[in-house]
């Protein structure tokens, strides 16, 4: 056994420790659990105790000439590092997502995004309003047959307190306590009293626009219309101004855009004729500026207010309203992959 020792006490004294991948090979070949020192340790156990005593010295200098070499190479040192380096508690973990931005949700901030880069701020107001915000000071006063237009709930049946039935009612909020000129979109949860179908719910979002300044024109209106509607649906879009009527706004118009008709649910969604309507706008009334106290000899300006689910459907081509709100899962995964940029 004395002549195995010297043998192996020579060979690791020649070694070089230049090279950290022979390091490990050497550790793994000295120190691991078949390696050469444990096997010289279960040959020494059935040594007699003469024995013992003579190779006992030598296999301890072997050990130790066997760790002061891998200590030279780095590998004891490289493994400590590891442990105390590349481990740091102070991190925050990194959690799988889970859940996802709902699409109106998505649709919301793209359309926000649209008209705050081109000025617009963002103002909100109450869900329960009374009747002179949702109303009256749109130029709807009591029995004006508008107001069947938009089926209305009513809170404990008293006709001055209800949910707004559109997001109209923040125009009046903004110019009652502000000066012009003025330009805000109001994104908002907006209330009807229809019957759910796939069409129509009972509650569903709308964002209104609004700006006023000295000599605003419709030609102003429509810019900024199509503007936007290029910035949502493409350079290409093919937009429509189409007459209308809106209490609150002189001239009033609704917008289409072309959808074109290239397959059976196409004809569906704009009953055969390509175009479908996505917004009502207008230049506001002077009754109603007069109505908040804003001199409508000196200014002017436009409204109008659009249909953050319509617009979802169109975009996701999604045939059901009221997938949106029966939170399932399945749906809402799709939109996994979409974030808010
Ligand atoms: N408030 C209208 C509605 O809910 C939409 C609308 C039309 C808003 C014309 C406007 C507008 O500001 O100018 O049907």
């Amino acid at each position: 056994m004395e002549e195995k020792i010297n043998k192996y006490i020579n060979d690791i004294t020649n070694i070089s420790n230049s090279n950290e991948l022979d390091a490990e090979s050497i550790k793994e070949q000295y120190l691991g659990k078949k390696g050469i020192l444990s096997q010289l340790l279960s040959e020494f156990k059935s040594l007699t105790n003469e024995q013992k005593k003579k190779n006992g010295k030598l296999l301890n200098e072997f050990k130790i000439l066997v760790n002061d070499k891998l200590k030279n190479s780095g590998v004891t040192k490289k493994t400590n590092k590891k442990k105390s380096l590349n481990i740091d508690f102070s991190l925050p973990s990194t959690f799988e997502k889970t859940g996802s931005i709902h699409p109106l949700s998505i649709i919301k901030h793209k359309i926000i995004q649209i008209f705050e880069n081109v000025g617009f701020e963002i103002s909100s107001g109450p869900e329960i309003e009374d009747d002179w915000h949702n109303f009256s000071a749109l130029n709807m006063p009591q029995n004006h047959p508008a107001r069947d237009m938009q089926d209305t709930f009513f809170i404990n049946i008293n006709p001055d307190t209800l949910l707004r039935t559109h997001t109209s009612s923040v125009q009046i909020r903004y110019m009652e306590s502000n000066d012009p000129p003025m330009r805000i979109i109001s994104p908002g949860r907006v209330y009807r009293n229809e019957d759910i179908s796939a069409r129509a719910n009972c509650f569903f979002h709308q964002i209104e626009g609004l700006y006023i300044d000295e000599n605003v024109s419709f030609a102003d209106l429509k810019k900024i219309i199509v503007y936007f509607l290029q910035k949502l649906f493409g350079e290409k879009v093919k937009t429509r101004f189409r007459p209308s009527f809106f209490p609150f706004t002189e001239p009033s118009a609704e917008v289409d855009i072309y959808w074109g008709l290239n397959n059976e649910s196409d004809y569906r969604i704009t009953k055969g004729t390509g175009w479908l309507e996505i917004m009502g706008c207008g230049m506001i009334d002077p009754n109603v500026l007069d109505n908040v106290n804003i001199d409508s000899k000196k200014y002017s300006g436009y409204a109008f207010g659009l249909g953050i689910e319509r617009i979802a459907m169109l975009l996701f081509q999604i045939d059901d309203l009221r997938l949106f709100f029966e939170n399932d899962i399945r749906f809402l995964r799709q939109f996994r992959s979409l974030n808010l940029s």
